[in-house]
């Protein structure tokens, strides 16, 4: 089986393709592919570490074909970051071209590849891609997702520190897009080993501020030094390993990025428990019941999320 990472040697794809190299199953291949020169030295230095990943670098468009063939599974971190003062979606003006081109050489060499982008803006980048691979014939809604795990990483956390637990027992799911007002945090939801965690109104309007506005906490605090890095490769290698074993038969549950059903009521892309199997989503599972204030967040956010899809469509069909 063989992992392609591309952007891998930017901020987060040099730590995304470490903790790849340590975690993912024994005897994947790992490709690393960058337009920076560094990139086949980024597979060298890791290639180091003693486990059974193969890493293999890739530097320069002319070789991306060669690192995306028989690929299974293609991670997408390339693009640039934002500085204080941008929102995601200021990036879109230039991620939008680099990310519509990978996306066209990853349909003509590895069209049955499941893709996941990290790249921002992750709301209409997804809709982006699956443009261009419709426009190529081989868009399969079962293989596109965008990765959302950062904002549950992030809500465990916060709840966890407020609520003085362990980190690991609490579960908050986070859904809808991922960018500021989109990220909503179901915390009527939240639970710590398996029991119900309790939330004035207060502490919910302080936590769901907190958890949308979390990557703008980290771009301020590294003052123009770009965003969340290691964080989002943490995130990042959470869900592509777990998604990657799952193609090899380990179902999982996670929360993603993805094409809604058809009359669900939801915008085309929304952030839902996923099971992922070994064909890639296997199944859209139910959100659960939305306190009122939440609903409330869902109605608002529909909006912005249409927006952001519609933008991603018709820069594909312009
Ligand atoms: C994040 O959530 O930290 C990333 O999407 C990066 C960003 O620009 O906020």
């Amino acid at each position: 089986m063989k992992l392609t990472l591309l952007g891998a040697a930017g901020g987060i794809g040099q730590t995304l393709a470490l903790l790849l190299k340590l975690r993912l199953p024994v005897g994947t291949e790992l490709a690393l592919y960058d337009i920076s020169p560094v990139t086949p030295g980024v597979a060298v230095d890791i290639s180091h570490i003693a486990t059974s990943v193969k890493a293999i670098g890739y530097a320069g468009e002319e070789n991306l074909a060669a690192a995306l063939k028989d690929a299974h599974m293609v991670l997408v971190t390339a693009g640039v970051a934002r500085k204080p003062g941008m929102t995601r979606a200021d990036l879109f003006n230039i991620n939008g071209n680099i990310i519509k081109n990978l996306i066209e050489k990853v349909a003509d060499v590895c069209p049955n590849a499941c893709i996941g982008i990290v790249s921002n803006p992750v709301n209409t980048l997804v809709p982006l891609a699956a443009e261009v691979l419709r426009k190529k014939g081989v868009y399969d809604k079962r293989k596109l997702f965008g990765v959302s795990t950062l904002d549950v990483v992030r809500a465990k956390s916060f709840v966890s520190e407020l609520k003085e637990k362990h980190a690991e027992t609490v579960k908050v799911p986070v859904i809808g897009g991922h960018s500021g007002p989109t990220i909503l945090p179901l915390l009527s939801q939240a639970l710590s080993e398996g029991r119900k965690i309790d939330f004035t109104q207060e502490e919910i309007e302080s936590l769901t501020h907190r958890i949308q506005n979390a990557g703008t906490e980290v771009v301020e605090a590294k003052a123009g030094g770009g965003s969340a890095t290691l964080s989002m490769a943490e995130a990042g290698a959470r869900f592509a390993v777990a998604v990657f074993k799952a193609l090899l038969g380990e179902d999982c549950v996670r929360y993603a990025y993805v094409e809604s059903k058809k009359d669900s009521g939801y915008p085309e892309f929304f952030a839902h428990p996923v099971r992922f199997g070994l064909t890639g989503v296997e199944e859209l599972l139910p959100i659960g019941h939305l306190s009122e204030y939440e609903q409330e967040k869902l109605k608002a956010l529909e909006e912005v999320l249409e927006a952001d899809i519609k933008l991603g469509k018709d820069f594909v069909n312009a």
